[in-house]
């Protein structure tokens, strides 16, 4: 078993593990709405073998260190409500893309971000990097609040950078250095005045 296939983390609700055939179904339904993947980067899953072609990827990429996808099971009821991931890994510049998307019937309590927050401990942590970056559309209002309530900055805009559908769409990109990183999601301030 590879490194990443062995990756489980714990959040006060949540554990995140690698997807398993099993989970096919549950991806599909949170995939496949059209809520969920207005702004991604590929139109809404339609059938369930592009779910298990998913999970086979992972398998694959993880045994190679491509990339690193986590399924967020709610630890009250054992549902996998999302994943989240790292990709786009490159180890000689010690950065990585982060990637998540979150059941529709899920948003608004804050599971992204108690799971992005393990993840982007994690990726500073075990994996050693030295920057996390997101990609995501201007207008993903949500995804940019989950990406700032972490301490992403925005760094720029790439003009119509996606084709999806027909539909062009710019990228607002975001990055978080490990410098920056404070477990919790706050970004570091200035250090707090010392006491007397
Ligand atoms: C992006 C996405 C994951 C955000 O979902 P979310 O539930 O808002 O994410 P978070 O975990 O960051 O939740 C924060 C929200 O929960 C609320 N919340 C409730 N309980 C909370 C808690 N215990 N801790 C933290 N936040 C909590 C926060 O107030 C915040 O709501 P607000 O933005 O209205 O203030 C979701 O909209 C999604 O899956 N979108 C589609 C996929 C997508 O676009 N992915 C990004 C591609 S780059």
């Amino acid at each position: 078993m590879s490194a990443f296939d062995a990756t489980r983390l714990d959040t006060p609700r949540l554990r995140l593990r690698p997807l398993h055939e099993a989970d096919a179904q549950a991806l599909l339904e949170i995939f496949s709405d059209a809520r969920v993947m207005r702004y991604w980067s590929a139109p809404p899953w339609a059938a369930i073998e592009r779910a298990q072609a998913a999970i086979a990827l992972d398998r694959e990429a993880h045994a190679a260190g491509r990339h690193l996808r986590l399924g967020l099971e709610r630890r009250d009821d054992g549902a996998l409500i999302g994943t989240c991931m790292l990709f786009n890994l490159y180890r000689q510049c010690r950065r990585a893309e982060v990637g998540f998307g979150l059941h529709a019937a899920a948003w608004g309590r804050g599971y992204m971000h108690e799971a992005l927050v393990a993840l982007i401990d994690h990726a500073f942590g075990a994996l050693d990097l030295n920057r996390v970056e997101a990609d995501t559309d201007p207008r993903n209002r949500d995804a940019i609040a989950s990406l700032e309530r972490l301490g992403f900055v925005r760094e720029g805009l790439l003009r119509e950078r996606w084709v999806v559908d027909g539909e062009v769409s710019d990228s607002a990109f975001f990055g978080l250095l490990r410098a920056g990183w404070r477990r919790g999601g706050a970004p570091a301030g200035p250090a707090p005045a010392a006491t007397p």
